[in-house]
């Protein structure tokens, strides 16, 4: 079956989906996107997705393409026309086509929607989450907004890749006072030494995960005991429990920062417990 992608008021296949050469989405990565997972056909945390997308489109004084309620229909359609039973549907949002110019395009100008969605091998998920999944770190590379969900992830793809290139799962960004900001993709948690749920708090230094804030109410219902306070290296590495969270992938232990073991080198109790609550709380509806 041939995947769907929503241009622009067109369902199309993507062999024969396409945005203009002079989008500034491709010109200066001038858009903004999100991620919602789907699990059994439905679409887990869209308010909070759509909060953020809200939010991410004034912070950039971008307008929405659609109204919110047609975004919501073809984003469900979209996962429909792919069949995607498990996966993700993304939406991006440039500020449209123009004549290449750094300031902002006449207004009026029509921004560009894209919506597609896939589907994504969850048993896949859960093997790696039962194993554990390492981290490297690296310097904070981006800009002073990464609170806004932009499409302008080239430092994000360069620290993934380097993951990738020493066999990890994600590369933790490290501020210049030595505090884990975040992950290339993902939130970054532990659980330190004390027991204490450590995550940075939240500013313009890090995304708002939905995750992340989906994650700390069921913190307080499990009896987690939590505090936002940065964390350093040094604090992971000696911590009993390491994970990360994002839509695509719920909450993935961390057994490995750096090559150095985390608590026993398996994942933790609380980073279970927190994953298997999150999904049974969303298939309650
Ligand atoms: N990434 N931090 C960054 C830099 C992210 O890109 C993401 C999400 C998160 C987690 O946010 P959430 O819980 O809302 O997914 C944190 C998505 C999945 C992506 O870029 O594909």
């Amino acid at each position: 079956m041939s995947r769907v992608a929503y241009v622009n008021g067109r369902y199309l296949p993507h062999t024969g989906a396409s945005v203009h050469i002079e989008d500034r989405g491709f010109q200066f990565a001038d858009g903004v996107y999100e991620v919602c997972a789907v699990r059994d056909g439905r679409l887990i945390d869209e308010h909070p997705h759509l909060r953020r997308l809200h939010r991410s489109l004034h912070e950039l004084k971008m307008d929405w393409p659609v109204g919110e309620p047609a975004l919501r229909h073809i984003m469900r359609e979209t996962v429909r026309r792919n069949r995607v039973t498990n996966g993700l549907v993304y939406v991006q949002i440039s500020r449209g086509v123009a004549q290449r110019d750094h300031g902002f395009p006449a207004p009026g100008t029509k921004p560009t929607l894209v919506v597609t969605a896939r589907a994504i091998a969850v048993e896949k998920y859960d093997q790696w989450a039962k194993k554990g999944v390492a981290v490297i770190t690296l310097p904070e590379a981006r800009w002073a907004r990464c609170d806004i969900k932009s499409t302008g992830l080239l430092a994000n793809v360069l620290a993934k890749q380097q993951a990738r290139e020493k066999g990890a799962f994600e590369a933790w960004f490290v501020d210049r006072d030595g505090f884990v900001t975040e992950g290339s993709s993902t939130n970054a948690w532990i659980v330190d030494a004390k027991g204490v749920l450590r995550t940075r708090p939240l500013s313009n230094q890090i995304l708002p995960g939905v995750t992340r804030g989906e994650i700390l109410p069921l913190c307080r219902q499990l009896g987690i005991e939590f505090d936002e306070r940065p964390f350093t290296v040094e604090e992971a590495r000696n911590g009993r429990e390491a994970f990360l969270t994002a839509a695509s992938i719920g909450v993935m232990p961390i057994t490995a920062v750096d090559e150095s073991k985390i608590g026993s080198g398996a994942p933790g109790p609380v980073a279970i417990a927190l994953g298997e609550t999150y999904w049974s709380s969303r298939s309650d509806g």
